[in-house]
């Protein structure tokens, strides 16, 4: 069964109003297969922009907007946060959360990862939920031990079943934005991993769950990621900035 093949943009905290008139006229004409979505995740204030310039443009209905961050909350005193519904009201359909800049930088746990994924999930949001390890995990062979920690916390919240509407991002934090990108083939044994860690859950979940790859993806590595049994598109950071260089990597999913 082909699993859905996801290429996923994180802007992160940059971006203008000119890379939205940029990045949607440069996506009106990408030519996707039926089972490779892209989805564009720009900060905040870009959001409602952006979706109404991919509408402006005919962009592809594959073609979707995501959010890089949500509130567990979904209204009242809760200064700064955005909630599910304000993204709702910008057509925004995907929401990543759990990204290590969230874990690290804002101390995000796992369990309030676990509750952005259920608020996100009853608002009919696509979470795209990242996991990873650092560099001296991965070096002290811990990696398999702080994944299945970053799941287990999603698993018990929403229940495996939910997971038929979840996207995994696989990414290594020692390779974000270091242009240290995992080879190819541990990548595969990684997602290889988590896919056989839902499948001891659910087997069924386990071969329909999308599961991206993020850490240093560019033009270059791509194809060679990509064609890996078990990673089912990327999610892209600094060369999902350069619309020519993100058109290739989506053009090659
Ligand atoms: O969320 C994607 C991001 O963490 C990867 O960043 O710049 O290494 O592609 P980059």
């Amino acid at each position: 069964m082909k699993r859905q093949t996801i290429v996923a943009a994180n802007w992160k905290m940059n971006g203008s109003f000119g890379l939205v008139t940029e990045m949607s006229q440069g996506l009106a004409d990408l030519q996707l297969a039926n089972d490779v979505s892209v989805v564009v995740c720009p900060s905040a204030p870009f959001l409602a922009a952006l979706t109404d310039a991919l509408e402006h443009e005919k962009a592809s209905e594959h073609i979707s907007v995501g959010a890089q961050n949500v509130s567990e909350f979904e209204q009242g005193a809760y200064t700064g946060e955005i909630s599910t519904s304000m993204l709702q009201a910008c057509k925004v359909q995907y929401v990543i959360l759990g990204h290590s800049e969230r874990r690290s930088i804002f101390k995000e746990t796992s369990t309030q990862v676990a509750h952005k994924v259920k608020t996100a999930l009853d608002a009919g949001l696509v979470p795209i939920l990242c996991i990873g390890e650092s560099e001296a995990q991965r070096t002290a062979e811990q990696t398999e031990t702080v994944l299945a920690a970053q799941l287990q916390p999603v698993i018990d919240e929403v229940g495996i079943e939910r997971f038929s509407h979840i996207v995994i991002a696989y990414e290594p934090v020692w390779a974000i934005g270091t242009g240290k990108t995992a080879s190819p083939d541990m990548a595969q044994a990684t997602h290889q991993f988590i896919r056989k860690f839902l499948a001891d859950i659910d087997k069924d979940i386990a071969a329909k769950t999308p599961v991206l790859y993020g850490g240093s993806v560019n033009a270059k590595n791509c194809e060679a990621l990509f064609s890996q049994t078990d990673i089912d598109g990327g999610l892209i950071g600094g060369a999902s900035l350069k619309v020519d260089e993100f058109k290739v990597i989506c053009s090659a999913a």
